[in-house]
């Protein structure tokens, strides 16, 4: 069995991604582009749909700040001074790669939506908010996975395209970024069900929470983007085992929210989503969704 998971441990993973993982310098990053014709026919959409979801991280922070009112001092030191600086940096870097491939640029979307609103009110209970910081780790988690997986692909696919400044000075810095992060939310998470500060209703009410509002990174529950998602997932050839993929980005909460239904690998509604996001694609396309 690994060493239990304890704040103090956490604390020090978040010091130490803010000592070892400064941003990234858009001056860093070389801007030469072999061909960026074959770059954008293979990869455009899939950059255009991070650089907004990196550049959306102003809002995610502006949506904790209304879901978890009394936010802990780790939490806040995670996310103000390492997870946001890092993540702006992604956006905008990706930003200026999509417009050097002649493509418009990333329109993030900024506004907190009514329901967050709704779910920030009650947050002013403190079960509640209990019951928000839990789901919080969770998406983390599974959008965290999200990312990294996307960047491996990427950076495998500039590489076989001859883009070795992209993949060298654009993905490789941002993909060494995502793994602490997804370590972060996935410590988080286990420490606070592990610790039993949670109650059995509590616990409940987060599986029924998260089943019913499960997202794929960045779709921000609106079917436009769920169908590019189904684009990105299958311009980067996820598509051809979704079981896999569910598993690597629902093991966390299976393990953690599902521990009861034994031998389960990934929650039901990771697949659904996944299948949802595919079959709007393959409906609607790309354009008819932007
Ligand atoms: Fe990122
Ligand atoms: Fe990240």
């Amino acid at each position: 069995m690994a060493e239990p998971v304890t704040s103090q441990r956490i604390l020090e993973h978040v010091q130490r991604l803010g000592e070892e993982h400064p941003p990234i310098e858009l001056d860093s990053v070389d801007r030469g582009i072999r061909d960026p014709r074959a770059v954008a026919d293979r990869y455009g959409r899939v950059i255009d749909y991070l650089a907004r979801v990196e550049l959306e991280v102003d809002r995610n922070v502006l949506e904790l700040l209304v879901l978890l009112p009394d936010v802990s001092e780790v939490d806040r030191l995670f996310y103000a001074d390492v997870w946001q600086p890092q993540e702006i940096q992604h956006g905008l870097i990706l930003d200026r790669l999509q417009q050097d491939l002649g493509r418009a640029a990333a329109e993030p979307v900024l506004d907190v939506s009514y329901k967050m609103r709704i779910m920030g009110a009650l947050a002013h209970f403190s079960a509640i908010q209990d019951i928000a910081r839990l789901l919080y780790y969770l998406t983390g988690a599974s959008t965290e996975r999200q990312a990294v997986l996307a960047y491996n692909t990427i950076h495998g696919g500039m590489t076989e395209l001859g883009e070795t400044a992209i993949a060298e000075t654009i993905i490789t810095p941002i993909r060494r970024q995502e793994p602490g992060h997804f370590a972060f939310y996935r410590m988080s998470a286990t420490e606070l069900v592990h610790s039993g500060a949670l109650r059995p209703w509590q616990l409940y009410l987060a599986r029924v929470l998260r089943e019913k509002t499960y997202n794929l990174v960045g779709t921000n529950g609106q079917d436009r983007y769920r169908t590019q998602m189904g684009g990105v997932v299958t311009a980067l050839g996820f598509d051809t085992d979704l079981d896999k993929y569910a598993r690597e980005v629902g093991r966390i909460e299976a393990q953690l929210l599902w521990a009861h239904e034994r031998g389960m690998e990934f929650p039901p509604y990771v697949l659904r989503a996944l299948r949802e996001s595919i079959d709007l694609y393959r409906e609607r396309g790309f354009d008819d969704a932007a």
